[in-house]
């Protein structure tokens, strides 16, 4: 994904900061119960039978812990994690090198695997399913084909679109797991977590404020957390209560469901310019000013889930929830 300034910090940054906070087990990890369990099961057979994990393939919108998973997969099996992403692996050439180069057992993470091309993913198959590599050397009526063994090893993929996923790739993950948003529970207990890791002092009504204006999302979460911390440590006595919170909330533009300010610019364009819609996707971004898939993978995932948008066989609606939310009349249809 491309480096998007949040709140005054790169993607980059971000993820830096972020790294520090990561829970390292999964009896650490908070929410997603589901692949939780399923991963304990799976992590613990491969254990016994002193196996690689099978493939795993995690997928749900961005910031709910996909690389995080894949770390305390690599932590849980005792193994290496070796972190890359599909567009950064742009020939054959560059993905054996990385096959090559892994030891028996180790975890191959690969962020964004539906970017990856079709002559990449061609090398992927025999890789994934026996542990090979087939290289052609030389060109011609000379050339042949090279069988080269790989140690075990688990790929494990994250995408924000299983749909852009080719079927023969998908097929390949013996584990396919989707995230969803986190409760308003799950990400209070993720900020008090993340601030005593963090050694700050914060208060459950600041918590619980600030796991409610963070969209389902940890890493949203741990963001508003830093930059509330912030401005506890320079406006106030540096802990953090539920004043300070909605004090920092306010100036960081960030609304009491967790809009910010190109959600606002969304939601409102579609009713003053479509009167709420149906309007198509690229209509929405041409409008806006912002890439028809980062709407679609960042800002849309949420608002379909709060029940703001609707997807509709003609185009995106605002509901009238967005109505209220603006204090606006809704109109007659
Ligand atoms: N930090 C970010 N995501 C987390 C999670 N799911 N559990 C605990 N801490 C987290």
């Amino acid at each position: 994904m491309e480096d998007r300034i949040v709140s005054g910090e790169t993607q980059r940054e971000e993820e830096w900061a972020e790294l520090s906070l990561r829970p390292q087990r999964l009896s650490q990890y908070i929410g997603q119960q589901t692949v939780k369990e399923n991963l304990t099961v799976f992590i613990e057979a491969a254990k016994m039978r002193e196996e690689s994990l099978d493939h795993v393939l995690l997928y749900g919108p961005p910031g709910l812990g996909k690389t995080t998973l894949a770390t305390i997969i690599s932590h849980e099996m005792g193994v290496n994690i070796r972190t890359t992403s599909g567009p950064a692996i742009e020939r054959p050439g560059d993905l054996a090198a990385i096959l090559t180069a892994l030891e028996p057992g180790d975890v191959l993470f690969i962020d964004e695997i539906h970017r990856l091309n079709r002559a990449v993913e061609e090398v992927l198959y025999p890789a994934m399913e026996d542990f090979c590599l087939d290289i052609v050397i030389g060109k011609g009526p000379s050339a042949r084909s090279v069988r080269l063994d790989l140690p075990p090893f688990t790929l494990v993929g994250a995408t924000t679109r299983a749909g852009m996923l080719s079927a023969p790739l998908r097929d390949r993950f013996g584990v396919v797991s989707r995230l969803e948003f986190y409760t308003h529970d799950e990400l209070t207990e993720i900020v008090t977590r993340t601030a005593d890791v963090m050694n700050a002092s914060i208060d459950k009504k600041a918590s619980k404020e600030i796991a409610r204006r963070s969209r389902g999302t940890p890493r949203i979460a741990n963001r508003l957390l830093r930059r509330v911390r912030d401005f506890a440590q320079v406006r106030s006595d540096g802990s953090i209560n539920d004043k300070i919170t909605n004090e920092a909330l306010e100036l960081l533009q960030v609304d009491k469901e967790g809009l910010d300010h190109i959600d606002h610019k969304l939601l409102l364009g579609m009713i003053e310019k479509f009167k709420g819609g149906p309007v198509g996707l690229d209509t929405i971004a041409a409008t806006i000013g912002e890439e028809s898939h980062t709407i679609e993978d960042v800002y849309e995932p949420y608002l379909l889930q709060i029940g703001f948008l609707q997807r509709t066989p003609r185009g995106r609606m605002v509901t009238y929830k967005v109505y209220d939310h603006f204090n606006l009349e809704v109109p007659d249809v």
